[in-house]
């Protein structure tokens, strides 16, 4: 079947484009778009053009799948050249996304109109790429610099309504109104008009003023972390100010087929795909899943509340339980300070706000359990406490009632054991703050029933999370690896570095803070508990670092106490290091007879990406995670690992 097909509307051609799922710039789809400009040229009874699409969506941008082979003719900047130069008015007619090549095409018509809830988008630094195909060169000149070079660097897409603010899409359609018929309209005016200017030879506005482009480009610089494509954007747009189209064009091509062939864009090419496969579960393929209307959520502190909000953000009734009436009251304030943060960056109305706190209650006792769905534990780490609450649980739900758990280390088999039917408890690990971070893992228990798994992971899903499958092990997949991390990086201050030292090294491989900072920040104690629950487990043969532990000892867990790794006493945000904690490494290296040594920092980075990587394949190995993929995915996006580094599976299996 052809992926592009044109009707002739009493004079106005419909280039109807139809390449599932979401109408990706395919080598068919670009050889369809020139054999139709070269139709409509011929054909005297045609008078203008409306481009349109099928499906849920305007061309989505370049097929990201034919990106590892070698580009194939015709090229995507040569189709659009194509479309402009066409003799007859091109009006793209816009719903769904309009993305990268798909905006780009869309730049290379004559007009461009959209129904109003469409987008429009250069996401390619997402991919590590820039715009290849006139993006850069077209867009300034069709909005002004500072829209273009934020929407280009940034890869954040605008809505309709600001699009058109900028001069980008030229009429959105009215409410009511039909894309096709209004788009078909909008042609036959243009068509009694002479053919505008293309975008390509008008002059673009100037920069708002003297060494705007320099400050513009330093800031993108110190933002990209050490990310290329963000900083070629910017560099290449200014250089589209600077040059004559057809130049231009060449130089962003080039640019644009270096960064697709780099280490970089592959890195987050397999993060896009990774993301979306991680989605999928072989497990629970046909099983019937259930709506969630109304969840309880036990345990009003730091994750309760973030779980809290974010249910009732996304369409939940929800009852908050608590031991006493004290912690239910503060369990209610944190919920709502979070709702009154949402509301004060606009991501919600005052009138949403109150109906949001009429959803959601927060009360001691367990009767409002009785009519929920679904039930998401989050008290203190403790066994005897969870499997307490679980046995009260049993007695007070609906059978049919999901019972979750959001433990970070305990094994939810054993949990499980505290219920009648153990094929509604299943594990919904949320990471902190639980209403922004997107990662959640979902955890598979041995007695776990398919429809059961299926409906938490379709939960996590509506709360816009990004959930992934794992099995049972102590820490799961992210703290399991993060809890080896942190053990060579202990190994690493034994042998002869400092924390800061690996903090730095850590930060300018790309994450988001070094394991020190993020240990202060999640707090010490966590993780001290954990380790003194594996010690009667631990072989005694194991190297073991007690730097950690005796941090602990003296009462400092972090920046909630004042001190940790690092001081907190001062004014520095991020605290200072402190000779106390040096005190402590260089006695623990002596007693443990090292010779303290020198560490490079790609030392440091390649000891802690090889560390993660084979726990990972343990992971792997014992079926905990589905695929490595995964387990980048839950680095990137739960840990702060790099994604234009795509996670250490993705680094050790590409490297040598
Ligand atoms: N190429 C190839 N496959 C693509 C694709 C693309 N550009 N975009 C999406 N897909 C695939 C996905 O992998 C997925 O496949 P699967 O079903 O086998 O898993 C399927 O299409 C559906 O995608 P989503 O699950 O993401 O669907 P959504 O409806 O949630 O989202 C979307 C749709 C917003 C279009 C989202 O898919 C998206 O953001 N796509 C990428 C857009 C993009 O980055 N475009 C720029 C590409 S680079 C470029 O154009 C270079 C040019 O400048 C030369
Ligand atoms: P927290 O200490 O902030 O909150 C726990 C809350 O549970 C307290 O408000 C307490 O009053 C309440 N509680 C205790 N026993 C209860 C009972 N029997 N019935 C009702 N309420 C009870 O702890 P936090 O950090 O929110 O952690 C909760 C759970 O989430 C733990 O299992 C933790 O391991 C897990 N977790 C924590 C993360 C974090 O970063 N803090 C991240 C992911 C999971």
């Amino acid at each position: 079947m052809s992926v592009v097909a044109v009707e002739n509307h009493g004079g106005i051609a419909v280039v109807r484009v139809d390449n599932p799922p979401v109408n990706a710039l395919s080598h068919a789809l670009r050889s369809g778009l020139i054999e139709a400009a070269e139709k409509i040229d011929a054909d005297d009874s045609i008078r203008a053009a409306v481009l349109i699409c099928a499906g849920r969506t305007f061309i989505a941008g370049a097929d990201i799948r034919e990106f590892n082979a070698a580009p194939k003719e015709p090229h995507l900047p040569d189709t659009i050249n194509r479309i402009e130069a066409s003799s007859k008015p091109w009006v793209a007619a816009i719903h769904g996304t309009a993305l990268g090549g798909g905006l780009e095409v869309a730049l290379g018509c004559h007009y461009r109109v959209a129904v109003s809830t469409a987008r429009a988008g250069l996401p390619e630094v997402n991919l590590g790429l820039i715009p290849g195909a006139g993006g850069t060169i077209r867009l300034p000149r069709a909005a002004n610099p500072e829209f273009a070079l934020e929407m280009i660097t940034s890869g954040k897409p605008a809505g309709a309504g600001a699009a058109h603010d900028a001069g980008l899409i030229d009429a959105i359609v009215p409410e009511g109104q039909d894309l096709e018929t209004f788009a078909l309209s909008f042609a036959a005016d243009a068509s009694a008009k002479p053919l505008p200017e293309p975008l390509s030879t008008r002059q673009p506005a100037t920069a708002p003023t003297a060494g705007w482009w320099e400050q513009a480009i330093g800031n993108i610089e110190k933002k990209a972390k050490g990310q290329l494509s963000p900083v070629t954007a910017a560099r290449i747009v200014r250089n589209g100010f600077e040059k004559p189209f057809a130049e231009a064009l060449a130089d962003e091509r080039s640019a644009f087929l270096e960064l697709k062939d780099g280490d970089q864009s592959k890195a987050m090419r397999h993060a896009f795909f990774a993301e979306r496969e991680m989605g999928k579960v072989p497990f629970v393929e046909g099983a019937q899943t259930r709506d969630i209307h109304r969840v309880a959520v036990i345990g009003g502190g730091t994750m309760g509340a973030g779980i809290a909000a974010a249910a009732l953000l996304n369409g939940c009734a929800v009852d908050m339980i608590e031991r006493e009436e004290g912690p239910a009251e503060a369990g209610y304030h944190r919920v709502m300070g979070i709702l009154d943060s949402s509301l004060k960056r606009g991501l919600i109305s005052a009138d949403k706000r109150e109906a949001l706190e009429n959803a959601f209650t927060a009360t001691a006792g367990y009767a409002k359990t009785a009519d929920a769905d679904l039930v998401i534990e989050a008290v203190f780490e403790d066994m005897d406490v969870k499997k307490a609450v679980f046995a009260k649980l049993d007695e007070v739900t609906r059978p049919e009632c999901i019972l979750a758990t959001n433990t970070s280390y305990l094994d939810i088999n054993e949990i499980a054991k505290s219920v009648g039917n153990p094929a509604r408890v299943v594990g919904l690990h949320f990471f902190s703050p639980a209403h922004i971070m997107k990662l959640v893992e979902v955890i598979r228990t041995g007695s776990v029933s398919p429809e059961t798994y299926g409906t938490a992971f379709a939960f996590a899903k509506r709360l816009k999370k990004n959930p992934v499958y794992s099995g049972v092990c102590d820490g799961f997949i992210g703290n399991r690896i993060l809890y080896e991390y942190r053990k060579v990086c202990d190994f690493m201050l034994e042998d002869g570095c400092l924390p800061q030292q690996i903090d730095a090294s850590m930060r300018a491989f790309g994450m988001a803070m070094g394991p020190f900072a993020m240990g202060d920040m999640a707090g010490l104690d966590i993780g001290w508990a954990a380790r003194k629950r594996r010690a009667a487990t631990r072989d005694p043969n194991e190297r073991y670092s007690r730097i950690a532990d005796r941090i602990c000892e003296l009462g400092r867990f972090g920046q909630k106490t004042g001190a940790g790794w690092y001081d907190y006493s001062g004014e520095a945000r991020g605290g200072t290091p402190d000779p106390l904690i040096e005190k402590i490494i260089l006695e623990e290296s002596e007693k443990n007879g090292i010779v303290r040594r020198e560490f490079t920092s790609r030392e440091i980075q390649d000891t802690v990406v090889s560390t993660m990587a084979a726990e990972g394949q343990k992971i792997l190995e014992e079926g905990i995670a589905l695929r490595a993929s995964d387990i980048d995915m839950v680095l990137i996006l739960g840990y702060g690992f790099p994604r234009w580094r795509g996670g250490p599976m993705f680094m050790t299996s590409n490297a040598g």
